[in-house]
C-alpha cells in the first residue's frame, strides 16, 4: 500500500499538533540564538539574566522563576533575580528545600505537587500566600562542571506540570546563563585586577614621591648647619610634595623650653619666618601640646585657630594636617602643612609621609641639639685649655715688669723710670691683648692675626725682654736676625713661642752656664727662626713626646705647657717645628711659610726705607712701604 493511502497510527499526532510543536521548536532556537546573540554582545550580567529567565518563562510557560546564585563559604543559595515575583532577597541554605537539594546534588528536580514532595518547604507560600504546586529546577554549571547557582521555575500555566520539553528548554537556557556568569565572573576579575594594577601604580608613585622626599630631606638635614637651614629645607620640600600652600615647623627650645615657629609659603620658599608662640597657640603649639596629629578640613572654624598665628601667615589657611615631632619623653615640637590645593582634606598618603618626616625631623633636631650642646662643652674644655696655656704665658710679662719694678726702686734718674714705666705698660698690653685672645676664643671669634713684621723692630723688643729674662743667671744671649726682613706672622704669639723656647734654655743652662742664641732668616718661602743653646740637651726619656701637653722633665714645678704652646702656635700659621739636641746642646727651629711676593724681591725692605734710631735701647720702626 502507498505511504500516503496508508491510515495515521492511531496515537499519531494530529496536523495541529505538529505545527504546534513545530512553532514552539522555532520559538526555542530563537530564544537560543536571541540569548546567544546577547551573550556575546552585552556584558551587563543583569541584563543577560533577565533575558535568559525572561524567555525561559515564556518557553515553559510558567509562572515565576528566580535564579539563584551559590554562596560556597556560607553553603547558601542567593536570589540573583526573579522574574514573576515582587524582588526580595531569598536565601536557601544548601540541601534544604527543592532548590538547596538541587544545588547540592547537582541534579534537576521536576515535580508536579510540591505540597506531596517532602523536600518541598513551605514556609515561602506560608509568607507570601503564593501557593505552589508544580516545580521545575535545574542547577547552573560552569565550564568546570561545578554548580554555581539553580534555576527553578513554579507553576506551569497550562497542564499539569512541567514536561521533557521544558526540562530540555531549562537545561538549554540553564547552560547559556553559567556561561554568562563565567563570564562576567572573568570580566569583573580582570577589572578588578585592572584597578588592582591601577591601585598598585598609584601607590607605588606616591612611595617614590615619599623616599624621592626623605632621600632629599636627609641631604638637606645633613647640610644644615642651623635650624633656619633645616626649617627651610624640610618645609618647601614638604609643602612642594604635598601640593601645600605652606608648611610650618613648630620648635621647643633646648634649654629654655620657649617654643619657635618657622613657616614658609610654599610660593616664597626662600621667605622664612619665625616667630615665638605659647603653647597651645594656633595648631601647631596645640599638636604639641595634646602629643596627636590632626587633619581638618577647614581649619579657620577650628578651636585650634589663632588669628595672631595662622592669621599672620603668608597663606589662606584652609585644610591643615599637623603632627607631633617625637622627643625621648615628649614632642620636641610639631609640623605641619597648610591648605592642600583642591577642596579635599589631606589624604591618608600625606598624613603618612608627615608621620615619616616628622620621625626624620626629630632626628635631624636631636643632632643639632646634642651637636649644639657637644660644642659647647668643646668650647669650655677649649677655653680651659686656652687659659691654662695664657696663664703660663703670664710668666714672661710678669717676670719683666718685675725686673723694671725692680729697677725703677733703685734709679732716680727721672728719664731712666720713665723709660722703664713704658716698658712696664707695653707688658700690660701684652697681657691685656693675650686676656683678649680668651674672651674672642670664647665668642668662637678667630684670633689668629697675621700681619706684616718687620724683623729688625720684632727681635729688638724680644731681646730687651730677654734681657730681663736672663738676669741673674749665667747665661749669655745672643741674636742673630737678619734687620731687612719683612715676614707675615701674629707678633705677639710668635713672641710668646720664643720667650719658652728661650726660658727652657735657660733653665736648661740654669747650673753650667752658656749661650742662648736666636737666629732669624729666610730658607725660599720660610721664615726660619732659630733658638739653640748648650746646655745638656733634652732629655732622652722625654724626647718622643716633647711637644705633648704635661710633658715635663727635670724641673721643679714645670708645667710641661710650654712646647705644646710653642707647637700650637706654630701650626696656627701653618708652620713646623722641629729640634736637633745633642749634650751639648738644644737646637729649636719655627719655619713659617711666607706668601711669595709679588714685587720680586722676597722678604726685605727695599734699601734706605728703614729708619734707625740712634739709641741702641729703643727698637726700630721701619717706616711702611
Ligand atoms: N732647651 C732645652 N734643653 C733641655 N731640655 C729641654 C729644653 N727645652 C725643653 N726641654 C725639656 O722638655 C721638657 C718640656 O718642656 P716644656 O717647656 O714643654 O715644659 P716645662 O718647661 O717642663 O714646663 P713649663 O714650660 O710648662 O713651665 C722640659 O721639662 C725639659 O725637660
Ligand atoms: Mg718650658
Amino acid at each position: 500500500m502507498p505511504l500516503s493511502q496508508r491510515p495515521p497510527p492511531p496515537d499519531a499526532p494530529s496536523f495541529d499538533e505538529l505545527e504546534r510543536a513545530l512553532a514552539r521548536e522555532v520559538r526555542i532556537s530563537t530564544a537560543l540564538k536571541e540569548v546567544g546573540s546577547a551573550l556575546g554582545a552585552t556584558l551587563d550580567l543583569d541584563d543577560l539574566l533577565e533575558l535568559i529567565l525572561g524567555k525561559l518563562t515564556e518557553l515553559i510557560e510558567a509562572d515565576r522563576a528566580t535564579l539563584y546564585l551559590l554562596d560556597e563559604q556560607r553553603k547558601e543559595l542567593v536570589s540573583r533575580l526573579v522574574v514573576g515575583e515582587q524582588v526580595r532577597s531569598i536565601r536557601i541554605r544548601v540541601g534544604h528545600g527543592i532548590a538547596g537539594v538541587v544545588a547540592q546534588t547537582g541534579r534537576p528536580i521536576r515535580i508536579s505537587d510540591a505540597y506531596s514532595d517532602a523536600r518541598f518547604e513551605r514556609d515561602w507560600d506560608v509568607l507570601t500566600g503564593y501557593r505552589t504546586t508544580s516545580m521545575l529546577a535545574a542547577p547552573l554549571k560552569n565550564h568546570l562542571g561545578r554548580t554555581i547557582g539553580v534555576i527553578q521555575v513554579l507553576n506551569k500555566q497550562h497542564g499539569v506540570g512541567f514536561t521533557d520539553d521544558d526540562e530540555a528548554i531549562l537545561a538549554a537556557l540553564s547552560t547559556q546563563a553559567a556561561v554568562a556568569i563565567d563570564n562576567s565572573r572573568l570580566f569583573l576579575s580582570l577589572i578588578q585586577k585592572n584597578k588592582q594594577l591601577l591601585d598598585t601604580k598609584e601607590q607605588l608613585e606616591l612611595k617614590v614621591r615619599d623616599l624621592e622626599l626623605l632621600f632629599e630631606l636627609e641631604r638637606a638635614t645633613a647640610r644644615a648647619t642651623s635650624v633656619e637651614m633645616l626649617a627651610t629645607a624640610v618645609l618647601s620640600k614638604l609643602a612642594r610634595a604635598c601640593q601645600a600652600q605652606g608648611a610650618s615647623l613648630l620648635l621647643a627650645e633646648d634649654e629654655t623650653g620657649d617654643l619657635v615657629q618657622y613657616t614658609l609659603a610654599a610660593s616664597d620658599p626662600d621667605n622664612l619666618r619665625r616667630v615665638g608662640v605659647k603653647a597651645g597657640d594656633g595648631f601647631l603649639a596645640s599638636v604639641f601640646l595634646d602629643d596627636e596629629a590632626v587633619n581638618v578640613l577647614d581649619g579657620r572654624n577650628d578651636s585650634r585657630w589663632k588669628e595672631h598665628v595662622e592669621g599672620r601667615f603668608p597663606f589662606e589657611v584652609s585644610s591643615v594636617l599637623s603632627a607631633p615631632l617625637d622627643g625621648d619623653a615628649k614632642p620636641l615640637g610639631a609640623i605641619g602643612l597648610f591648605s592642600r590645593s583642591g577642596p579635599q582634606p589631606f589624604s591618608a598618603e600625606d598624613g603618612e609621609l608627615l608621620r615619616l618626616v616628622s620621625a626624620n625631623v626629630s632626628t635631624a633636631v636631636r643632632l643639632f641639639n646634642a651637636s649644639r650642646a657637644r660644642e659647647k662643652s668643646e668650647r669650655l674644655t677649649s677655653i680651659g685649655r686656652l687659659l691654662s696655656q695664657v696663664i703660663h704665658d703670664f710668666k714672661t710679662p710678669m717676670t719683666v715688669i718685675s725686673g723694671y719694678v725692680q729697677l725703677m726702686q733703685d734709679c732716680d734718674d727721672v728719664d731712666k723710670r720713665a723709660e722703664y714705666t713704658e716698658q712696664i705698660l707695653r707688658q700690660f698690653d701684652s697681657l691685656t691683648s693675650m686676656q683678649r685672645e680668651v674672651l674672642e676664643f670664647a665668642r668662637g671669634e678667630r684670633t689668629v692675626f697675621v700681619r706684616r713684621v718687620y724683623l729688625k723692630k720684632f727681635f729688638s723688643e724680644i731681646t730687651r725682654q730677654l734681657e730681663q729674662e736672663v738676669q741673674g743667671h749665667p747665661v749669655e744671649l745672643e741674636v742673630r736676625a737678619d734687620p731687612k726682613i719683612v715676614a707675615r706672622f701674629d707678633e705677639g704669639r710668635v713672641a710668646r713661642a720664643i720667650f719658652n723656647l728661650s726660658r727652657n734654655a735657660i733653665e736648661a743652662m740654669q747650673v753650667r752656664g752658656g749661650r742662648l742664641t736666636l737666629t732669624a732668616g729666610m730658607d725660599g718661602h720660610d721664615l726660619v727662626i732659630g733658638v739653640s743653646d748648650t746646655g745638656p740637651g733634652i732629655p732622652r726619656e722625654i724626647e718622643g713626646r716633647l711637644f705633648q701637653s704635661f710633658v715635663t722633665a727635670g724641673k721643679q714645678g714645670g708645667t710641661g705647657l710650654g712646647l705644646a704652646i710653642v707647637k700650637k702656635i706654630v701650626e696656627e700659621h701653618g708652620g713646623t717645628v722641629s729640634v736637633s739636641s745633642t749634650s751639648a746642646g738644644a737646637r729649636f727651629e719655627l719655619r713659617f711659610p711666607q706668601p711669595e711676593p709679588k714685587d720680586g724681591r722676597p722678604f726685605s725692605l727695599p734699601a734706605g726705607t728703614t729708619k734707625t734710631s740712634t739709641s741702641g735701647d729703643s727698637p726700630a720702626s721701619p717706616s711702611k712701604t
